[in-house]
């Protein structure tokens, strides 16, 4: 693949990783992930964002660089926006490759440099406002955005093109093609990057809401053109999008997101699962959307996504002994981590001779701020009045969450 021009002197160059690992060792990544790093080129060169040596990520960062053609000893600045390894993993072999390029990265970005790679010389601690002037008309100008989703991160902007190289913020999971811009892809393709935003903001940035909100209020005052993310694809017909997107899902934070229910269950012996049918038909009748998980079977990645857009969540599991089904304690816990709040829920299950699965759910979820409606247990199987009362249930769900759903996005 070649580097993408994205103004005079401007280039993405990026690597796919399609090799099957999991995301910081957790995520499942089954389309891959893109590694975007950037070249700007004035007078001086500046390379923004480095790769991790993963499934040859430096390899096909050289060959699309010699396509610009850039000779990696030529760069005079290495910008780290971000220390996470993904972007850094690299930083000790570029060194040796290219010791006289000055790193430039914030303070605590700095102290990262220097705890994950040993490297103190030839480093610039730069903070909001700062900026380097490049010559030839390309100057980069640095603000931090702290806590997106690491302390120490910062964006880098170009006021001459607009171009703002973001790091995580607005980036998404997913490999990108030849077409890496906005503007390039049919709907199929975004469709996908739309999905694959939601899953990658829930699994690495939902726990920092409140700090995606200050960023953008922060970078409200430029004017962007372009924007660059570290992971996905660029932005460069309609940057607002993106933002809006952005915006959206760190406003879930509060508890009303979309009209939808996330349905969690699992069951032992199928007695807890005979009633899941009757739960689609009250969401059926509530005319709620709904995207359904089974436990141990979905992976986590799936239902923090889902329940991060969804206003409503039902969960069913049984007791298993005296507490709550295994895989669903592991599922709660998790929610807890991303800061899936203020959710409206329901809770159904069936036990063998006591409960338990209730008391376990009030602890786990005790500081989650979740409203739920009166819960139908059942000792053994459900009888008929039980599959009426969990439709029911299910249908005032549907009900409460399209009342206090965010409204519609364009409504
Ligand atoms: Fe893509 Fe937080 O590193």
């Amino acid at each position: 693949m070649k580097a993408a021009r994205i103004a005079d002197g401007i280039y993405r160059i990026g690597a796919n990783i399609t090799n099957g690992d999991l995301f910081e060792g957790l995520w499942p990544i089954p389309d891959g992930v893109s590694l975007n790093s950037y070249i700007v080129r004035g007078e001086k060169t500046a390379l923004i964002d480095l790769v991790r040596d993963w499934d040859e990520a430096p390899m096909k960062i050289r060959d699309q660089l010699a396509s610009i053609p850039v000779d990696l000893k030529s760069v005079d600045y290495l910008v780290l926006n971000h220390l996470e390894p993904d972007h850094t993993g690299w930083l000790g072999m570029f060194r040796d490759i290219c010791p006289g390029a000055e790193i430039l990265t914030t303070a605590k970005g700095a102290a990262m440099v220097k705890s994950f790679h040993g490297i103190e010389d030839r480093v610039r601690v730069v903070g909001s406002g700062d900026s380097v002037d490049l010559g030839g008309g390309r100057r980069l100008v640095f603000e931090e955005i702290p806590n997106v989703h690491w302390p120490e991160t910062m964006v880098t902007f170009e006021p001459g093109s607009g171009v703002l190289f973001s790091c995580d913020a607005f980036g998404s999971f997913g490999s990108v093609g030849p077409e890496v811009f906005d503007d390039e892809l049919g709907p199929e393709r975004h469709l996908f990057f739309e999905r694959e935003t939601l899953r990658y903001y829930a699994n690495i940035v939902a726990s920092f809401s409140v700090f995606v909100e200050r960023a953008i209020a922060k970078l409200a005052g430029l004017d962007i053109r372009v924007i660059a993310p570290s992971h996905g694809i660029l932005w460069r017909k309609n940057p607002g999008l993106i933002i809006d997107r952005y915006r959206r899902y760190a406003s879930y934070a509060r508890g009303p997101a979309e009209a939808e229910v996330t349905f969690v269950w699992g069951s032992m012996y199928g007695n807890t699962e005979r009633v899941v049918d009757a739960v689609m038909a009250g969401l059926t009748e509530g005319d709620v959307p709904v995207t359904v998980h089974r436990v141990p079977r979905d992976h986590m990645s799936q239902i923090l996504a889902s329940a991060w857009k969804s206003t409503g969540i039902i969960l069913g599991m049984p007791t298993y002994e005296y507490r709550m089904f295994p895989p669903m304690a592991h599922v709660l816990d998790d929610l807890g981590r991303k800061k899936v709040v203020g959710k409206k829920v329901f809770r159904f299950g069936s036990y063998g001779w006591s409960g338990g699965a209730a008391k376990e759910l009030a602890e786990i979820t005790a500081k989650y701020s979740w409203d739920f409606l009166e819960p139908v247990e059942f000792a053994g199987a459900p009888s008929p009045a039980d599959y009426q009362l969990v439709k029911a249930r299910a249908r005032e769900l549907a009900e409460i969450v399209k009342k206090t759903a965010l409204p519609k996005q364009g409504a």
